[in-house]
């Protein structure tokens, strides 16, 4: 393949160089187009666009792959724990088992929050959103830490944030739940795992099934390249805004019911076709017709148009956690119905949507008891160490500019002001 695309504007010809990553997918680098032509691109939701280049996720949508530095997701899933996941995504390579086991202790030792940020998690009503809380919190951060906020962060600093909040923003979500429910938060406990602390600091639970459920549930949310709420950490750390507020927009980015909000909205959808005598078909015609702007929340994804590795590997887990917990969920065969149903409607078959990440994790958070409008906040946790990686990787790319799309104006052209009195 030639090494550069040729764009021929009638005018004028420019040499395009195509850029081609390790995987074999191709971009025209652009980075020359308006200086020498003036004209820029135009790509509505940057669904043709590349915004940087990046070594931590791959993704085909094509084939339903999914990858964290190479190691493909059914693997880390079946065989690795979170806070190595982690780890991989961060540093680019699994951890010796000295590497894990300080990096474990680490994030243990930020057991506590900052008494401030306990009274603001503590103020927010009880009725608040999770995702309001913890992406206040998050930024709030910022006042106790002035050894972060500098615009150039060491690798001493990276280190150190990243265990911080792995640790904290878990500690969040557990005190606002018990506080939401009225009862005293209940204190980390550093002998335990990642996800047994926040299960106990939660229920008072151990459950070591319930404790790996949830540890393979975080995994599956690691990273996913260059989402919505990932991309939004990476314009916001481009202007070198500190790593809290950076953080904070991501979890607000993925608070929306197109993204990471998804997973407590499919809940209500599935709640809502239950109460209403469990027919999926009503649900599908909704979703189908243009006038109403009902989506079938869980389906369809901007990259896979196969298939979710994801929502394949947790459609497995919700059978194996509901029958381990000895729950039956009226819902996930409510799930499995529109699943089957909509996969045989030309509809949804023509646009290639397909159950994704959202359509049943609800299903296990709720089974391990985590409350409905806490899905978006557990999708934080599992988010987290992919928005830091991205971050990470962005504030160490030498080539890496402050975000600054262009537009096409559609507005006024020129005009006169005038005097209140004459218009
Ligand atoms: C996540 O990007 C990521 O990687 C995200 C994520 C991650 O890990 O970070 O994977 C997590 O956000 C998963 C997605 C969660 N959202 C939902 O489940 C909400 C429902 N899904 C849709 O809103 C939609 O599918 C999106 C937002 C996920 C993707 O939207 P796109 O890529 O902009 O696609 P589109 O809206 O242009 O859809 C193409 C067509 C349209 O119909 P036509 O105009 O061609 O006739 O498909 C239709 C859409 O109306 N369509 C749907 C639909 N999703 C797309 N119709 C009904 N129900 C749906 N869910």
């Amino acid at each position: 393949m030639a090494n550069n695309a040729k764009l021929d504007l009638g005018d004028k010809t420019i040499d395009l160089p195509i850029i081609e990553g390790s995987e074999g997918e191709k971009a025209l680098d652009i980075s020359k187009l308006r200086g020498e032509t003036g004209f820029i691109t135009l790509d509505n939701g940057f669904v043709n666009t590349g915004s940087c280049q990046s070594a931590i996720t791959f993704l085909n949508g094509e084939k339903g792959i999914l990858r964290y530095r190479g190691y493909p997701i059914e693997q880390l899933a079946e065989s690795s724990n979170f806070l190595e996941v982690s780890w991989l995504l961060f540093y680019g390579e699994l951890p010796t088992a000295a590497e894990l086991e300080s990096f474990t202790k680490k994030v243990a030792s930020f057991n506590t929050l900052p008494e401030g940020i306990e009274k603001i998690v503590d103020t927010f009503p009880k009725t608040a959103h999770p995702m309001g809380v913890l992406s206040s919190a998050t930024v709030a951060l910022s006042a106790y830490y002035e050894n972060h906020l500098g615009p150039q962060p060491t690798d001493a600093d990276k280190d150190e944030l990243f265990a911080q909040l792995m640790a904290q923003l878990k500690l969040i979500v557990a005190r606002f739940y018990r506080k939401s429910l009225g009862l005293a938060p209940i204190a980390s406990d550093p002998s335990l795992s990642y996800s047994a602390d926040f299960l106990n600091m939660m229920f008072e639970n151990t459950d070591a099934d319930v404790a790996k459920a949830l540890d393979v549930l975080l995994i599956l949310h690691a990273d996913h390249e260059q989402n919505c709420s990932a991309s939004t950490v990476r314009v916001v750390g481009s202007s070198h805004a500190n790593v809290f507020t950076t953080i904070s927009g991501g979890i607000d980015a993925l608070w929306g019911q197109l993204h990471g909000g998804a997973n407590q909205a499919v809940l209500e959808m599935l709640e809502q076709i239950k109460n209403e005598g469990g027919n999926a078909s009503s649900a599908l015609a909704k979703a189908k017709d243009k006038e109403d702007p009902f989506k079938l929340m869980g389906f369809g994804h901007r990259v896979y148009k196969n298939f979710d590795p994801r929502a394949k590997i947790i459609k497995v887990a919700c059978d194996k956690v509901l029958e381990k917990l000895n729950v039956n969920d009226p819902l996930l065969e409510i799930a499995k119905g529109l699943e089957a149903e909509a996969l045989q409607d030309d509809y949804f078959v023509a646009r290639k949507l397909y159950p994704n990440v959202d359509f049943y994790s609800g299903i296990i958070y709720k089974a391990l008891g985590i409350p409905t409008n806490m899905f978006t906040a557990m999708f934080v946790l599992g988010r987290l160490p992919g928005w830091l990686s991205q971050w990470k990787e962005l504030r160490e790319d030498p080539s890496a500019k402050i975000c600054r799309p262009r537009q096409i104006y559609i507005g006024q052209t020129e005009r006169n002001y005038k005097k209140i009195e004459d218009r």
